[in-house]
């Protein structure tokens, strides 16, 4: 089904005034884009619940100076040629890296690689971000 469907929403009045503020700090130029972004958030984060084909980066940084850590992340990675699209690297200064790795795969089967490589010890930060291939998505 395509085209433009409408609903109306009533809601408690100093909510609605709470959401519109943020909203607009957040430069949306109205309620529609920003309860669209919403609900498509929501869908995205269903894809992750399901056994749907999802796609996201994980974000590391990480001091490459801890003993065998960067072997130990590359061969992670090595094991799981099948969820890793690509990586970058980034030296940030003397002592910290930045890797970016592009994911993909079931949900729940990605979820569980990054939780596994951000929790290597010496990786100081780590973070997935979510995303989705689009498809199912206007
Ligand atoms: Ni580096």
């Amino acid at each position: 089904m395509s085209g433009a469907g409408r609903f109306g929403v009533s809601m408690d009045r100093e909510l609605l005034q709470r959401f519109d503020q943020v909203i607009e700090s957040k430069g949306y130029s109205n309620r529609s884009e920003a309860i669209r972004d919403l609900i498509r958030d929501y869908l995205v984060r269903q894809e992750w619940e399901e056994d749907q084909e999802i796609v996201g980066t994980i974000t590391l940084v990480y001091d490459h100076h801890v003993r065998e850590l960067t072997d130990e992340l590359t061969n992670f990675q090595h094991d799981h040629p099948d969820k890793v699209l690509s990586t970058l690297h980034i030296h940030l200064d003397h002592a910290n890296c930045l890797e970016v790795i592009a994911v993909h795969g079931v949900g729940k089967e990605v979820q569980k690689f990054a939780d596994k490589i951000i929790g290597t010890r010496g990786v100081k930060h780590g973070r997935l971000a979510a995303t989705t291939t689009g498809k199912q998505l206007r």
